[in-house]
């Protein structure tokens, strides 16, 4: 059941019953669409050729509709896939659409012009298998996350990133912080961008060609059954991870991961290298940099001195003379469930425990 209700600019949108919100912003469903989806999604997508668009949520189809009469009015053609979980027979009006184009819309029918090409598909945005690079362009439409977090993980972001153009791009009118999150997990480099009237932020995600190696050298520094971990705040928030870092151009990975050590933990970081331990083998895409593929290696690290820190998992702690921000500590194998990255965790599970 769905309810019709009048919104800030004078257009309409719908109320589910099921999810219990509307389907566009209250302060202004059509003012927000275009703002959203056509002026920071259609209208930025470079070059004169069609643009290929991905729908989460069909809906009403005003998204639909709004592109319809931007091809109209600019003459780029674009070609529209949308999937819909929960189909409903209503149509908004869109200024700009003839009546014969707008009951097109309304019966979700397959339809082809020369300036828009428009597909439906009924189904869960979660079985969509996307084979190939095809899409300029996604609207990321679904509820809000607080209504279905199930649509803003980063496993759907990751999925919806197969399908999508280097340099394509997902817009939504969702500023959310968890949401923005997932999608940076899934290799999506995100951006804000300002919100629609009652919004203050929307986000614009971009999906970035991976050209470039980064490669990384980190110390297993092994005593007593336990590895020495650091604890850092990274621009993700705090994580905790082997020590080590980038290797330098003019450097190899073994002096890298010294020199590293050294500059984490000031004078009690010198050591020796007693062994090679790991490099990566499977492919990780920097959560930081989506341009990046992360390439590691791992050393078995002895360190000259005794270092004095905690075994305890809470408390880790700053090293005298070493770099602000880290705090260190031992831990046994079975305690390295907090490790962040998945080269780490793989290491942890493949080598040390080994
Ligand atoms: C915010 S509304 C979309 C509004 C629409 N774009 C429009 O212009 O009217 C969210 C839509 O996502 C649909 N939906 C919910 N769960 C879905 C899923 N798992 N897969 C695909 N669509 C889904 C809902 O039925 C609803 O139509």
């Amino acid at each position: 059941m769905t309810e019709q209700v009048k919104t800030g600019d004078g257009s309409w949108t719908l109320k589910s019953e099921q999810f219990g919100v509307t389907y566009h912003s209250v302060h202004g469903a059509r003012t927000e669409s275009e703002h959203v989806f056509i002026e920071h999604g259609l209208a930025q997508v470079p070059g004169d050729g069609p643009i290929r668009v991905f729908e989460v949520g069909f809906g009403t189809g005003l998204n639909a509709g709004l592109a319809w009469a931007w091809a109209k009015r600019t003459g780029r053609r674009v070609e529209y896939r949308a999937v819909e979980a929960f189909p409903v027979a209503v149509a908004v009006e869109v200024p700009g659409l003839t009546e014969e184009e707008a009951a097109r819309l309304k019966a979700g029918t397959s339809w082809d012009s020369s300036e828009f090409g428009f597909d439906v598909e009924v189904g869960r945005l979660e079985d969509v298998k996307f084979e190939g690079r095809t899409i300029d362009v996604v609207f990321f439409d679904a509820f809000a996350p607080s209504a279905q977090p199930e649509l803003w993980r980063q496993e759907v972001f990751e999925s919806l990133g197969e399908g999508v153009v280097d340099g394509g791009r997902l817009v939504t009118y969702c500023a959310q912080g968890e949401a923005r999150r997932a999608m940076r997990a899934a290799g999506w480099r995100v951006e804000k961008a300002p919100g629609p009237p009652g919004k203050r932020e929307m986000t614009v995600a971009f999906r970035e060609a991976v050209n470039r190696f980064n490669v990384r050298a980190y110390a297993l520094i092994v005593e007593d059954g336990r590895v020495l971990t650091v604890r850092e705040d990274l621009p993700g928030g705090p994580a905790t991870k082997f020590p080590g870092g980038g290797v330098e151009f003019g450097e190899g990975p073994e002096e890298a991961v010294l020199r590293e050590l050294r500059e984490e933990l000031g004078e009690a970081g010198a050591g020796e290298i007693t062994g090679h331990a790991y490099t990566t083998g499977f492919y990780v895409r920097s959560i930081f940099r989506p341009s990046d593929q992360i390439l590691s290696l791992y050393y078995y690290v002895r360190l000259n001195r005794p270092l004095d820190v905690p075994t305890k998992p809470d408390a880790p702690v700053k090293v005298a003379g070493g770099e602000a921000g880290l705090k260190w500590r031992w831990a046994r194998v079975e305690e390295l469930g907090d490790l962040a990255f998945p080269i780490d965790r793989h290491v942890a599970e493949h080598v040390l425990q080994a």
